[in-house]
């Protein structure tokens, strides 16, 4: 089995993280996968971005849900990571899907539900039948730390994949595992070296995968995927094994 490579909040690395910019960069790159976080705004838009505030990743402050889409539409996400990127916007998860659209892109699209520090309420029912309205040419794989998030999808859209974030919570991943709620797990990769005869035999895609040698690891043992922030390095490597 040819281990997929899956592209973390874009080509992270190389670009600003989760936008636009980022995910062309990775879909250029020839990218497997595709993987992103969302958030809920304050007027109930799914946005798209890793932490829960605006601080770390855009010019602005303030957390995601204290804030319009219009308010996160006027901040500038691409400056911080280098001058080039200057002007570059925080995405909804529609711009996003329209995106991967354009590009002709039939991966794994991995959407993690970021709801396991803040509570959004009924951010599950929207993304749901944000996905039931908008069908898409690719593979949607959910994924959460936090276990209710999953269950409660896996109610209103039992078709669609999940998979659990390697998390502390093991157990829950285990109990999820056990009544089929999920196919597989996406744990740390410092997880998968040291448990790996552990890990139950399901779909492996760890994060984050950016060194050679644990690349090298996931390929030699046929892992599912590997999530990297480095899509083109990871190619390389996976063309000389
Ligand atoms: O999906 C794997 C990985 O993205 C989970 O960690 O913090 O980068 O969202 P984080
Ligand atoms: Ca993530």
């Amino acid at each position: 089995m040819l281990t997929k490579i899956i592209a973390h909040r874009g080509s992270k690395g190389t670009h600003p993280e989760n936008t636009i910019l980022a995910f062309e960069a990775a879909l250029a790159a020839g990218a497997d996968g595709i993987e992103t976080d969302v958030h809920l705004s304050k007027d109930g838009h799914l946005i798209i971005m890793h932490d829960e505030t605006v601080d770390r990743t855009t010019d602005g402050t303030g957390n995601i849900q204290d804030l319009t889409l219009a308010e996160i539409k006027a901040l500038d996400a691409g400056s911080w990571f280098a001058p080039r990127f200057v002007g570059a916007r925080v995405p909804t998860l529609d711009e996003v899907v329209q995106c991967l659209i354009t590009h002709h892109f039939t991966g794994i699209f991995n959407l993690e539900l970021k709801t396991n520090r803040i509570h959004y309420p009924g951010i599950e029912a929207q993304v749901a039948t944000y996905f039931k309205q908008h069908p898409v040419p690719f593979q949607l794989v959910y994924s959460s730390f936090y276990g209710r998030s999953l269950e409660r999808l896996y109610r209103l859209q039992p078709d669609a994949e999940f998979d659990s974030l390697f998390s502390l919570k093991a157990q829950d991943a285990r109990r999820l595992l056990a009544r089929h709620v999920i196919l597989g797990y996406h744990p740390d990769m410092r997880w998968v070296r040291w448990h790996w005869l552990f890990l139950p035999k399901v779909q492996l895609r760890p994060w984050t995968v950016n060194r050679v040698r644990d690349m090298r690891f996931c390929y030699r043992h046929h892992l599912a995927g590997l999530i990297t922030d480095y899509p083109e390095l990871a190619f390389q490597v996976r063309a000389r094994m």
